[in-house]
């Protein structure tokens, strides 16, 4: 089989058309565990903007995963799935990155606004990926352009989400985003383009004051293959001159894959050529996507052969795709280092605008639904990782975007023409709400690392770890146990701090392969626990492969 790369992969999409083997994990579990809170040592004001999401024109994500069409007997709001709309405002959905992706970087924002019946229908970049199960005439394949920016604006008012657009740099000019911005956000009743936004169905008078604006999308591959000097001129030139209006708008450059250290020095050192000034200015954040894709312990390094896949999987792909989450924490400190000799104020922050796990096809709910996988305990897991990760590193990351929202990749969401359901993901999206907009602090984990076999060596992950905030006298701790097979009991200190009253809410099940489907949609659904508090000290089991909110009162 041909080995190739996530680039590669990518490049291609358009022209190419149970139970374990029991692997025990040896526990290095100690007596005890120990988690010292320290409310004096703050990290930064967590963004609610790291519970982000990522809409792209890719498989079912739209079609039908928002957009039903008002005329669908689904249930709707003005053509968007009214189900998925309740979801996302129960866990305060703040910000959707638009509409790609490399799909971003081959769509003409002109092509999705106006009448709808007279919108023109184009090859979807995704075209190529889709199986020949897939008609040609397909969604999936080609772009109807029945949801566009107003249609997306909508959804962003009904979610209460801001909007985060990627602009084609790859495809279209530097005026067609120009004028873009000029569609969204000219003051009403002044430009040609400003009424077309207002006449057009779901119309507004009042601009959409779109603050963020990715200036495309993985541009060192799907985006056009350029070098980071090369893209660092593109994203000049961009963004050399735009009509602001009154809206701050913020731009976000395309970033670097998980650890790629030389596409973030090769933009940074190139714009800082110009002046030092350049990055408060101009560069808002520096988009980094990193998906835990590679279970291979060490076999392969191949984009196919090294995934694993969603539902069947072994202790130690289990343990490998917690790993590979884990990485970003140091991903992060990389990027941020290199950023920093350059942009000497850290002007700008760090936007992870894709993240999550990818696994190989065969677990979608239908082949229409591209890049679609099932989600159980385990990718709750790696959600609780990164969140908890972004949390600690609040003082860098500005936003982040989990990809993608419904029926792709790591999805909170899956649905199917009238059925909807909520994924393990979204349970733990559910349970870090009170993180949002909390001040980050700083939590010291003392716990065991836990080994297991890696092909044949030995490796090892940590065994308990997590994230601290707090807001006014409430505290929020959330914690990951990441063995699969034993439960973690924990001291939990607060210093300088009496606690007055404790609780738990835990997500956990019996077995880590469990998820929800159409048929059981609570299989997976988190439960509240007492948690014994005393002084300035609470006592708590994590249970095996758990995620835990634990929200603390103090006096
Ligand atoms: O999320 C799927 C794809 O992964 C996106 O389109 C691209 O940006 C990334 O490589």
């Amino acid at each position: 089989m041909k080995k190739i790369g996530r680039r590669q992969f990518l490049g291609g999409a358009l022209a190419a058309t149970g139970a374990f083997a029991v692997i025990p994990a040896r526990s290095s579990k100690a007596a005890g565990s120990r988690i010292d809170i320290l409310l004096g040592e703050p990290i930064g004001t967590i963004s609610p903007n790291i519970y982000g999401h990522f809409v792209e024109h890719l498989g079912a994500v739209v079609y039908d995963g928002i957009w039903v069409g008002e005329k669908s007997p689904v249930p709707n709001i003005d053509g968007i799935r009214r189900s998925l709309v309740e979801a996302m405002k129960k866990i305060k959905a703040p910000a959707i990155r638009y509409p790609g992706g490399c799909f971003a970087d081959s769509y003409d924002w002109r092509d999705g606004v106006g009448d709808r019946a007279n919108r023109p229908r184009r090859t979807n970049f995704w075209y190529g990926a889709a199986g020949k199960d897939v008609p040609l005439d397909s969604t999936t394949r080609i772009e109807p352009n029945q949801f566009g920016t107003n249609e997306f604006m909508h959804f962003c008012r009904l979610t209460g989400s801001k909007p985060y657009m990627a602009a084609n740099l790859r495809g279209l000019p530097a005026q067609r985003f120009y004028e873009w911005l000029d569609y969204c956000n000219s003051p009403a009743g002044t430009t040609t383009l400003g009424e077309l936004r207002a006449s057009g169905p779901l119309g507004s008078k009042e601009p959409f004051r779109v603050e963020y604006w990715g200036i495309g999308n993985e541009s060192w591959g799907c985006g056009g293959e350029l070098t980071p000097e090369e893209y660092a001129q593109e994203f000049r030139r961009f963004t050399a001159a735009y009509p602001g209006y009154d809206t701050p708008v913020k731009f976000i450059g395309a970033g670097a894959s998980s650890d790629d250290p030389n596409w973030t020095r090769g933009f940074f050192s190139k714009m800082r050529e110009k002046s030092e000034d350049i990055f408060s200015r101009r560069v808002y954040g520096w988009g980094i996507h990193h998906y835990s894709w590679n279970v291979a312990g060490g076999r392969t390094n191949d984009w196919n052969d090294a995934k694993g896949d969603a539902l069947d999987f072994n202790p130690e792909q289990y343990y490998e795709l917690l790993s590979e989450a884990n990485k970003i924490d140091r991903f992060i400190a990389q990027h941020w280092l290199i950023m920093g000799e350059y942009d000497r104020r850290h002007s700008t922050k760090i936007f992870v605008d894709e993240w999550g796990s990818w696994h190989k096809p065969g677990t979608q709910l239908k082949p229409t639904h591209l890049l679609g996988q099932q989600n159980t305990m385990r990718d709750a897991l790696v959600a609780s990782v990164s969140l908890d990760i972004f949390n600690r590193n609040a003082e860098k990351v500005a936003m982040a975007d989990i990809a993608q929202l419904v029926n792709c990749l790591q999805s909170l969401f899956l649905a199917d023409g009238d059925k909807f359901i909520t994924t393990p993901t979204y349970h733990v999206f559910d349970m870090f709400t009170p993180h949002m907009g909390a001040n980050a602090v700083r939590a010291v984990f003392s716990s065991s690392n836990v080994s297991y076999d890696r092909n044949g060596k030995p490796a090892s992950i940590f065994g308990l770890n997590g994230s601290a905030s707090v807001s006014g006298k409430d505290v929020t701790l959330t914690v990951t146990n990441t063995h699969l097979s034993e439960a973690n009991e924990a001291e939990i200190t607060i210093r300088s701090g009496r606690i007055a009253s404790a609780k738990a809410r835990v997500l956990s099940t019996t077995d880590v392969h469990a998820h929800n489907t159409f048929d059981q949609p609570n299989a997976v659904v988190p439960h509240d626990e007492p948690a014994k508090a005393a002084g300035d000290m609470v006592a708590f089991r994590f249970p095996p492969a758990s995620v835990t909110q634990l929200r603390i009162t103090l006096q």
